[in-house]
């Protein structure tokens, strides 16, 4: 698995803008990692990166579960998933459907739902430390190897 620290928030604003260059509409970015760890900091970063102007908040979805933009590559959709229970509620969501119409998918805490989400994507771990906080990624499918292919070797 391929890693990086993260040891001040421009080096995680570097890598969203690293990311950012490889999406493609279609792509799917799973946050994964503890409360606190830095998932909606780094989609944040992800939506500006993506074209997201500065007027436009960037709030966690904690509440309202999915946030929408429109960028130029097209939808940009920003999920939380830490309040849904079961596979049936994240269906209802309709982010897969977004996927296959074009929508870039940022999703917090959506480990648990690969396989509704589509099943491919990067899975992107990151780790709060100490001693220092650690993004590490591993691909699920062909895109998510496209992705990491483009941030590189470990
Ligand atoms: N290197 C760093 N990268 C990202 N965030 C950092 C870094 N250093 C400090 N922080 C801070 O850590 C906090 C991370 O909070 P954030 O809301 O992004 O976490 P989260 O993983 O989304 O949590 P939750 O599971 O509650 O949604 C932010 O306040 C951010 O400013
Ligand atoms: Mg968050």
């Amino acid at each position: 698995m391929a890693s990086l620290p993260l040891p001040t928030r421009r080096a995680t604003v570097r890598l969203a803008r690293s990311l950012a260059e490889a999406l493609r509409p279609g792509d799917l970015v799973l946050l994964a990692g503890p409360l606190g760890a830095g998932k909606t900091f780094l989609a944040r970063a992800l939506c500006r990166a993506l074209g997201v102007p500065h007027g436009v908040t960037v709030a966690s979805p904690t509440f309202a579960l999915v946030h929408e933009y429109r960028v130029p590559l097209g939808l940009l959709v920003h999920a939380d998933l830490y309040r849904l229970e079961e596979g049936r509620s994240v269906a209802q969501l309709g982010l897969r459907e977004s996927l296959a119409e074009g929508a870039i998918g940022l999703v917090e805490w959506g480990e648990r739902f690969v396989a509704e989400l589509g099943g491919d994507g990067l899975l992107l771990r990151l780790d709060p430390g100490p001693p220092t906080r650690v993004a590490r990624w591993e691909p699920l499918g062909p895109r998510g190897h496209r992705l990491a292919a483009s941030l590189g070797a470990p």
